[in-house]
C-alpha cells in the first residue's frame, strides 16, 4: 500500500497538528541536535535558536511540551570527522538524532509528534543532498541512501520522516522501504515544493551543510518557475504516498501555497525558513512589535491554505501568547 490516510489520524497529537484549525495547534518547533553533553551553542544568525546535545534538547522539549508545543522537527548536525562521500553516518542508530528520537519517544510516546529530516547534506563531506557521480548529483544512486536514513529514523520511532532532498521518486521508494520493514504507521512529510532559495543561508550555518562547490539549483526548484511545476511536484508526491505536502520557503511563496493547497487532498505545511526568521529578528528590537509581526505572518500562512506551520518563532509565539 502506498496511500495510508490513517497515518495522519494515528494519534491524538497527529490529529491536532493536521486537522485542528487554530494557529497554535498548527505549529512545529525545529531543533538542531549535536553530539556531546551539556552543549547549548548559539547560532549567531538565528538568535534564540541553539544547537543542542541530547540532554539539553530533552530539557528544552520538556519545557516546550509543558506549554503545549507537541510537534517537533529534528535536524541532525554531523561532526566533520563523521562526514564522508556517501553520508554513511546519517543512517546510524548511534547518531545523536536517532538517539534523541528514541529517548523522546520513550518519554512521551504518542503525546509527541516527531519529524526527522531525511537528507544527505549534513553528513556528506561535500555538503550536497545526494551522491556525487561524475561531478553531478546522481538522483538514482542517492535514493537507496535516503531510504536507509528514513528507515533508521522510523526504527528510532519518528512519526514522520521529512524528505528534504528533492530527488525524484524518493517518496515512493521511502514508502516502499517503510512498508517492507513493517512501519505502516510512520508517515512521510515531503518537501515537495522546495525552491533553490537564498533564504536558507542561516540554516546552512546552523547545520554545517553548505555545499563545498556548486549549488542546489540542479534539484531544488527554480524560483522563476510558475504554478504548473509546483502543482506537478505536489501531486506527484501525493500519489507516491506523501502524508504531508510542504512548500518552502513560506513568506515569498504564499501564492504557491494557495495553488498547491487547492490541488492536493493531504495536509499542507509551510516552512517559515531560517532567512525569514533572521529577517524578522533583525528588524525588531522590542518583543511587542515582533509579536505583532509574527502574528500577522502566521495569519497570512493560514489564509493561503497552510494546515501546518514549521517556524523558529514557535516557542516565543506560544510562550508569549502572541496568537489568536
Ligand atoms: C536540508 C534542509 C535545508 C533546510 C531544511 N532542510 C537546507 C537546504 O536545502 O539547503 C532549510 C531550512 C531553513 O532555512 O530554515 N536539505
Amino acid at each position: 500500500m502506498n496511500i495510508r490516510p490513517r497515518i495522519n489520524r494515528w494519534t491524538s497529537a497527529r490529529r491536532d497538528l493536521n486537522f485542528a484549525r487554530s494557529i497554535e495547534s498548527s505549529l512545529v518547533q525545529p531543533h538542531f541536535v549535536v553530539a556531546g553533553e551539556g552543549v547549548d551553542e548559539e547560532i549567531s544568525t538565528m538568535p534564540g535558536i541553539n544547537r543542542q546535545s541530547i540532554d539539553v534538547l530533552l530539557a528544552q522539549i520538556a519545557k516546550d511540551m509543558q506549554i503545549g508545543i507537541t510537534a517537533h522537527m529534528l535536524f541532525p548536525v554531523v561532526d566533520s570527522h563523521h562526514k564522508d562521500a556517501t553520508a554513511s553516518k546519517a543512517s546510524s542508530q548511534d547518531m545523536p538524532l536517532q538517539q534523541a528520537v528514541m529517548q523522546l519517544k520513550k518519554r512521551y510516546g504518542k503525546d509527541i509528534v516527531l519529524m526527522t529530516d531525511v537528507c544527505l547534506c549534513t553528513a556528506t563531506d561535500h555538503g550536497h543532498c545526494g551522491i556525487i557521480h561524475d561531478e553531478e548529483i546522481d538522483n538514482d544512486l542517492s535514493i537507496p541512501e535516503l531510504c536507509n536514513i528514513a528507515l533508521s529514523h522510523a526504527e528510532a520511532g519518528a512519526d514522520y520522516v521529512s524528505a528534504s532532498d528533492m530527488m525524484d521518486g524518493r517518496v515512493k521508494a521511502i514508502r516502499d522501504t517503510l512498508e517492507t520493514a513493517g512501519f505502516v504507521n510512520t508517515g512521510i512529510l515531503s518537501y515537495s515544493v522546495k525552491y533553490a532559495s537564498a533564504f536558507y543561508g542561516p540554516f546552512r550555518e546552523a547545520a554545517s551543510s553548505s555545499p563545498s562547490f556548486g549549488d542546489r539549483a540542479s534539484h531544488q526548484m527554480d524560483i522563476r518557475s510558475g504554478y504548473p511545476e509546483a502543482i506537478l511536484e505536489a501531486v506527484t508526491d501525493e500519489a507516491e504516498g506523501a502524508d504531508i505536502i510542504m512548500i518552502k520557503p513560506a513568506m515569498t511563496y504564499l501564492d504557491v501555497v494557495r495553488q498547491v493547497s487547492d490541488s492536493v487532498a493531504r495536509p499542507v505545511a509551510v516552512y517559515n525558513v531560517s532567512g525569514e526568521y533572521s529577517m524578522i529578528m533583525s528588524a525588531t528590537s522590542d518583543v511587542k512589535s515582533r509579536a505583532k509581526m509574527v502574528r500577522e505572518i502566521f495569519h497570512s500562512f493560514k489564509r493561503a491554505g497552510a494546515d501546518i506551520i514549521v517556524s523558529y518563532h514557535t516557542r516565543a509565539a506560544v510562550s508569549g501568547k502572541w496568537l489568536d
